[in-house]
């Protein structure tokens, strides 16, 4: 297959960027977008010509370092990550258009890579459960309901990709961080710091320069994890009732 690629070319975080034109030719249908670009980047580096910088890590949609807004979705055609994009999914002689993630709170470090630390002073804010739990006890010693179990799995499911807040026309990151405060808080071990943990992630949300929700339900449509917008509701349910508490001078 061939392919004529525009892409994002910007030499580092201050430099202003441009798209450049490239071909991608030879491409086998069953390449994967990333492989791809290892193609032309092969290519390029024969020629003497800086390779195209982008970020991957597992190529196997779980990590979810991959970041590319291509055709202006983030992650691309269908319901996965950048690594989980296949040629096939393109026309033979289709131009392609390749990005970073766009996204205030996400600067462009150089080319395709993004900067996602926003993300991890986010979690860094209350993203995790600070008591000493001890070893795993046994499955059966901690009654949760199916429902409930299945709606925490579901939250964890969110690999912290980034796509939704670069899908969101205000650059959100709430259904990320509504993810994080949900498979926590839902499970028995998470619940006592409910009040301080949505507190906040969601003040560090705001610090970092990221939008409120849109109601575009941009975010679920590009999530690889399918990660449900309806959680952003919870998440703003949480953190009111835990304001409520911290005016009142009640702990949280
Ligand atoms: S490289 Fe890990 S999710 Fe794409």
């Amino acid at each position: 297959m061939k392919f004529h690629l525009k892409v994002w070319r910007q030499k580092d975080a201050n430099a202003p960027g441009t798209l450049e034109n490239y071909e991608a030719d030879n491409i086998p249908d069953d390449a994967s977008f990333l492989e791809m670009l290892d193609i032309v980047n092969a290519n390029l580096t024969g020629k003497n010509i800086e390779p195209i910088q982008f970020d991957s890590d597992c190529r196997e949609g779980i990590c979810g370092s991959c970041s590319l807004t291509i055709n202006g979705v983030p992650h691309g055609p269908g319901r996965g990550t950048t690594c989980q994009v296949y040629m096939r999914k393109f026309k033979d002689g289709d131009t392609i258009t390749i990005e970073p993630f766009r996204a205030e709170a996400f600067p462009v470090q150089r080319d395709l890579v993004v900067d996602r630390c926003a993300f991890d002073r986010v979690i860094q804010a209350g993203g995790y459960i600070s008591e000493r739990c001890g070893s795993a006890p046994d499955a059966n010693s901690v009654p949760i309901s199916k429902v409930i179990a299945d709606e925490a799995m579901d939250a964890a499911a969110c690999i912290g990709c980034g796509a939704c807040a670069a899908a969101c026309p205000n650059g959100s990151a709430m259904l990320f961080v509504s993810a994080k405060v949900t498979h926590l808080g839902l499970l028995p071990q998470g619940k006592p710091e409910n009040g301080r943990r949505v507190i906040g992630m969601v003040r560090q949300m705001d610090e970092e320069g990221f939008g409120n929700c849109s109601n575009y339900y941009a975010c679920e449509a590009v999530c690889p994890a399918s990660v449900p917008a309806a959680f952003i509701g919870r998440m703003n349910r949480e953190f009111t009732a835990a304001s409520v508490k911290e005016i009142i001078g009640m702990n949280v």
